[in-house]
């Protein structure tokens, strides 16, 4: 299912949740929505899955429009999405298969069926004969597949995460994201991946939009944006993943005036030695790695130029013209 938005705004009294958010998340895709706390994407979330009304603007499916849908109209749409959070919002009452098959009795499925799917369903997310299983005993991703097999009970169209990854640890969030993209493709779903962690885009989504205050400041490829990010927000995020200790090494934290992003073929150049060598420049290397983002390659380098300001300005120019991004205090 595609979705649209346009110009859609939600306040909550004088403040400005959501304003003026335009967007196309194309179908049978994992797109990412990424903003710091309080950027508000939990609201816009709402707003997109029509648990909440837009003060102004509209939501399509397809070709259809559903923001002003209500009544039995809604719960129809409805059913078509599927929802899982980061605190999971699964019922201790009931087991594994209680929760999977929860939104089937609701539509009051046939009992045999049910059984029937939430033995498929337990399978598809590797919690085969977990099902007599209590919530208690489950591990956090345990309890996160389980909350996916439920949302996907209902066979929906579009899968919405809000910070489905958050409350996990590094390696289950790898795992989930590995599920939820296996998931993806399997059921031709769209998914609307909303997020603080700039590693989660990287390793599950196509595109992404940044939110701010309620405003979309850049969106597009992840590719694009990682070699090429624009918003302070958006650098900002790709500061902190510059940290990740498996992507890049860090040789010194004291240094490293410039970032340098390279892309796919000229990761591959000696593009600083050349640099080096026709301009005099000297460098300094205090960081550096590569990235793989979706299907590309990404080079990261921090570093600082030398013995002066005209050879930075030199070397600068150079670089540029060989096609490398440079962020710092050019
Ligand atoms: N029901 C509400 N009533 C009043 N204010 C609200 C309500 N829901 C959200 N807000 C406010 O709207 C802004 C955006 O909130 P939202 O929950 O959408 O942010 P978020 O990006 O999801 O943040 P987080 O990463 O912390 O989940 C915040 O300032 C929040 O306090
Ligand atoms: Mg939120």
């Amino acid at each position: 299912m595609h979705i649209k938005l346009v110009n859609l705004k939600r306040d909550y009294g004088s403040l400005h949740a959501v304003q003026d958010v335009s967007l196309e998340i194309p179908s049978n895709t994992i797109y990412g929505i990424i903003g710091k706390s309080g950027a508000g994407k939990s609201t816009l979330v709402r707003l997109v899955s029509m648990l909440e009304k837009p003060d102004a603007g509209e939501v399509w499916y397809d070709n259809e429009r559903v923001d002003n849908l209500t009544g039995g109209a809604l719960i129809e749409k409805r059913r078509h999405i599927g929802m899982i959070f980061q605190n999971f919002n699964l019922f201790s009452s009931r087991n594994a298969a209680g929760n999977i098959a929860y939104p089937m009795e609701i539509c009051a499925m046939d009992k045999a069926y049910i059984k029937n799917r939430v033995n498929e369903l337990l399978s598809l997310v590797g919690l085969e004969g977990r099902g007599d299983a209590p919530i208690s005993t489950l591990s956090g991703g345990q309890k996160q597949r389980v909350a996916i097999a439920r949302a996907l009970a209902c066979q929906p169209d579009i899968l919405f995460c809000d910070e489905a990854t958050s409350a996990l640890d590094p390696q289950t969030t790898r795992s989930i994201l590995a599920l939820i993209k296996e998931l993806q493709a399997k059921m031709n779903l769209t998914v609307v991946m909303i997020t603080h962690q700039m590693e989660v885009v990287r390793d599950a989504c196509e595109r992404v939009a940044v939110l701010e205050s309620g405003r979309i400041v850049e969106e597009g490829l992840v590719a694009d944006i990682f070699a090429n990010p624009r918003s302070e927000v958006t650098k900002d995020f790709l500061s902190n993943l510059t940290n990740v200790k498996d992507s890049i090494v860090r040789w010194s934290t004291e240094a490293g005036r410039f970032t340098l992003r390279f892309r796919g073929g000229s990761t591959d150049e000696p593009i600083i030695s050349n640099v080096a060598i026709e301009t005099g420049a000297t460098f300094n290397i205090r960081a550096a790695g590569v990235q793989h983002v979706g299907d590309e390659e990404l080079g990261v380098m921090v570093l600082d130029i030398g013995p002066d300001e005209e050879h930075v300005r030199l070397a600068v120019q150079l670089l540029k013209k060989y096609g490398v991004i440079i962020e710092g205090d050019v």
